[in-house]
Parts: C-alpha cells; structure tokens; sequence
C-alpha cells in the first residue's frame, strides 16, 4: 500500500444492535452503491469471526476529495445516520477527515482533530467499550461512534451564535435561528431586515432556506433564540414554512442565557394547510 492510499483509506468498527442485522447489511449495500455510482470510491464490509455482529467497514476513496465530497452528500448523510441507528460505529482510521463546515460545534471539532492523532492500537483496544469503560482521554473517542458517544449537536447555542449576525437596524430585534437536520448537521440563521420592511425575512425561514438550498431535506429540530424574558416563537409565515419543509420538529425557544419552552410544531400550527390538500 503507498502512502497516497493510506491517506485515502477509512476504516470502521461497527457493533451491530441485536436483531438488527438485516437493516445494517441493507444500508451497507445502499451505502457501497452510493459510493460507487458518484465516484466517491469503494467500500468493503467484513465480518470479524471472532465477535458476534462486529463488522469492519473499509472504504478506499477515489482521490483526496473523495470523502469531503461524500460526507456532504445527501444520501450518504442520510444512510450514516440510519447506520448509527442499527449499530456502534467506531472510526479507528480516517485517512481522509476533512473538516465539516456544516458542523457547528467548534469544541467538537477540536477534541476530533485531538483524538485524530492519537494512533489506531488504542482505537481499536477501545472498540465496543462503553462510555463509561474508558478511562480519561480514551472518554474522547468515538466522537461520531454512535447516538450516546457523540456530543449531543448544541442547536440552541448554534441560533444564539447566528443571532449576532442579524440584519435588524430597523426594529433592534435581532433573532437567530438553527436546524438540526436527521443527519445531524445544524444550519443556521438570523433575521435580516430591509428598508422598505415589507422584504423583511425572520431567522428561520433564512435557515430554512439555506438548508434546503444546501441540499438537507430531513430535519428533527429547530431553536430560536431572542434577548427576551419571554421567548419568542416563529411567527405565521415561518410556521408554515417549518411545517411544510420540517413537517412536526421539535421546536426549542431560548433567550441568550436559558431554554425557556419546548414545543412540537404540531401545537403551534394546528390545522395546518399544506400539500396534502391541493
Ligand atoms: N423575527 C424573526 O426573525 N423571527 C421570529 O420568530 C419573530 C420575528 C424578526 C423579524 C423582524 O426582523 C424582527 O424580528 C421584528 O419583528
């Protein structure tokens, strides 16, 4: 193997859940497809003799870019997180890890970069331990190893971020808003206002709108947050737009120190209009 191929080279532990065999080898098969048709490289899957329901996932990208190209993919984000639904995943080697400018969490990033260097012996010595089996720095691995290894995704302090960026020279009121999609990729956005008003767009629709146009089309959550006692809930039209792209998201409300109310979308729109009745 050359050094070019190590680079291109990741490979992965995957701790299939009981009963759910069937489901991890259909998503592997989705997955191998997915990376053959773009381009993006090739996937092998096998089995270790000696644990049960322990698989190695070993992925060869096409070229340097190949990686970033397929983390950004749509599909191959969608089919990643129904695979960290049927199994643990640990990355014991990632020969191509590029960074995700989609992912909010900067401290998350940096414990990855950190936890990168650490070499692939003690990766694997830890495969299939718990949380709570490992000791001191080994707590780092894994950061995208499963639903309870990774950091839960800091939607609310995603919006607070996004709110220093609004556009409000008119009404003062700046509000931030961030999407959490099914893949766990948080998009962000502000209000930005306008002189004439009337072209005004509120925080959520703009992060709405990036995300879709960014492709994500999936999505479980969304906070807004306001520098306000009382917490300010989407209005109408952004409603309605939630509703129509997100359909029932948790909806999480938040000031610039606390979570203030936690509702579904369901509640705040009852009676929704959309497609179903064109
Ligand atoms: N605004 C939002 O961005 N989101 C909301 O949920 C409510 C209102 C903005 C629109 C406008 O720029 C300012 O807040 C005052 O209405």
């Amino acid at each position: 193997m050359t050094d070019s191929d190590r680079t291109r080279l990741s490979v992965s532990v995957i701790d299939v859940g009981t009963g759910r065999e069937q489901d991890f080898h259909t998503v592997m098969r989705d997955l191998g497809r997915l990376l053959s048709e773009k381009g993006y490289g090739r996937m092998e899957v096998v089995r270790d003799e000696a644990v049960p329901r322990r698989f190695y996932s070993v992925r060869l990208w096409s070229d340097a870019r190949a990686a970033e190209r397929c983390h950004g993919d749509v599909r191959a984000q969608d089919l990643t997180s129904v695979l960290y639904a049927v199994g643990n995943v640990t990355h014991v080697v990632n020969g191509v890890r590029p960074r995700d400018p989609l992912r909010y969490d900067r401290a998350w990033s940096a414990r990855a970069e950190a936890d990168r260097r650490f070499g692939f012996e003690r990766r694997l010595a830890m495969v299939g331990r718990t949380e709570g089996e490992r000791r001191g720095r080994d707590r780092r691995l894994g950061v995208r190893r499963s639903h309870e290894g990774a950091p839960p995704l800091d939607v609310v302090g995603a919006a607070r971020c996004a709110r220093e960026q609004a556009q409000a020279a008119f009404s003062h009121f700046k509000v931030g808003a961030a999407i959490e999609t099914a893949a766990g990729v948080i998009v962000t956005g502000c209000n930005i206002e306008n002189a004439t008003y009337g072209l005004t767009i509120c925080a959520e629709r703009v992060a709405m709108f990036k995300a879709l146009s960014e492709g994500h089309r999936s999505f479980v959550r969304v906070a807004v947050v306001a520098d306000t006692e009382t917490p300010t809930p989407p209005c109408g039209a952004c409603r309605q737009i939630l509703w129509e792209f997100g359909g029932d998201l948790e909806v999480r409300l938040a000031n610039l120190t606390e979570l203030r109310g936690v509702y579904k979308l369901a509640e705040l729109l009852p009676l929704p209009f959309d497609a179903r009745l064109l």
